[in-house]
């Protein structure tokens, strides 16, 4: 039986999703991310899928005159033009539930790696240096306040984890009210300012907006106490990479963690790379097996919208 439809993905996922589409789809992948090179493959695709890498851009978008959907492999749409998208009628589908508890967990991971000294602990013991048993006198996470910018799906799941394993009192910043999720956590509403003037852990999870790019810079760093760390869960240029390395540098705070860079891949020039005081994990924290065959998934609202049925998630009719 012919395949009906042709689907561009831009990296390959986990084959849970893959299987999928291929029993209903002629698939294929994207030679490159260049705009031009997409420009030459999306001619007559019905859906594309795109990951980590690349953009949806206007041109793609106009080059792609049979596309019905584009898939977002995770969340984050930032790298897909929605008023391109929305002027042609075509929908966005992604997976907003898939990966929040793969990253809540990472941000417990880099934050108790930072308390604990975890690193330099490592690096020590590798050197038989065991002396700094002594040297590397780590803090706890138990009442300590943490700080959500952004208080969506991950930056909860982040506060449910922190108060209920560690007893953390929760803020939040958010344009949002959440007053279930503020019940069930005993959380508070707050101005930024409070927030980074008030928290011991701040979590950022606000998505990259023409609003929030550079969100956090040297003026917000400056409020922090010198015994807090800020951590990044969220996109590179939310914060401003430059003032966190300054404040790291002069030591004004604790310490940082970070999954997310303003220009990624990261580059060995990356001073952050050589600050004793940060942790950073090369955007990875959505890549659990349990994630990655959660957000793989993707290609089944794909489905739902080639084949003329409602998909479970798609942007902008939650
Ligand atoms: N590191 C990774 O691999 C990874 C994986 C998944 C998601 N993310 C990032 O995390 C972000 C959050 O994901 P989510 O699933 O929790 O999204 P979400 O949409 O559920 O939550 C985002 C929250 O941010 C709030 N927000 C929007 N503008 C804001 C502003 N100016 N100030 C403060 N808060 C603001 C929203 O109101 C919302 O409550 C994504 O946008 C994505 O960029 C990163």
């Amino acid at each position: 039986m012919g395949k009906k439809f042709k689907v561009l993905l831009y990296e390959s996922m986990h084959e849970a999703g893959t299987a999928l589409l291929e029993g209903k789809c002629h698939v294929i992948y994207a030679r490159s991310y260049d705009e031009n090179d997409l420009i030459g493959q999306v001619a007559d695709v019905d859906a594309v899928i795109i990951r980590a890498n690349g953009a949806v851009t206007e041109k793609i978008i106009a080059a792609a005159s049979k596309l019905k959907v584009i898939g977002r492999h995770g969340v984050g749409l930032d790298a897909i033009d929605l008023a391109a998208v929305k002027r042609r009628g075509v929908k966005v589908v992604y997976t907003p539930q898939a990966n929040k508890e793969s990253v809540a967990e990472h941000f417990v991971a880099l934050a108790l790696m930072l308390a604990k000294k975890i690193r330099l602990a490592d690096i020590a013991l590798r050197q038989c240096h065991w002396q700094a048993r002594y040297e590397l006198i780590g803090t706890e996470l138990r009442g300590k306040t943490l700080g959500v910018l952004g208080f969506g799906r991950i930056g909860q799941q982040t506060a449910r984890i922190c108060h209920c394993g560690f007893g953390m009192p929760i803020v939040y910043y958010d344009p949002l009210e959440y007053p279930e999720a503020q019940k069930e956590l005993d959380a508070r509403q707050v101005d930024a300012k409070t927030l980074f003037k008030e928290a011991d852990f701040i979590s950022i999870n606000m998505p990259l907006l023409p609003q929030t790019k550079h969100f956090v810079n040297a003026k917000m760093l400056k409020l922090m106490k010198p015994t807090a760390f800020l951590l990044n869960m969220a996109r590179g240029p939310v914060w401003k990479e430059a003032d966190v390395v300054k404040a790291l540098q002069e030591k004004r705070i604790a310490g940082a963690g970070s999954d997310v860079y303003e220009v990624e891949p990261i580059t060995a020039a990356n001073p952050l790379l050589k600050l004793d005081n940060f942790v950073g994990t090369p955007h990875m924290s959505a890549h659990t097996e349990e994630a990655m065959m959660r957000m793989s998934m993707v290609a089944r609202d794909v489905l739902c919208v080639l084949e003329g049925k409602d998909p479970e998630y798609a942007f902008g009719s939650e």
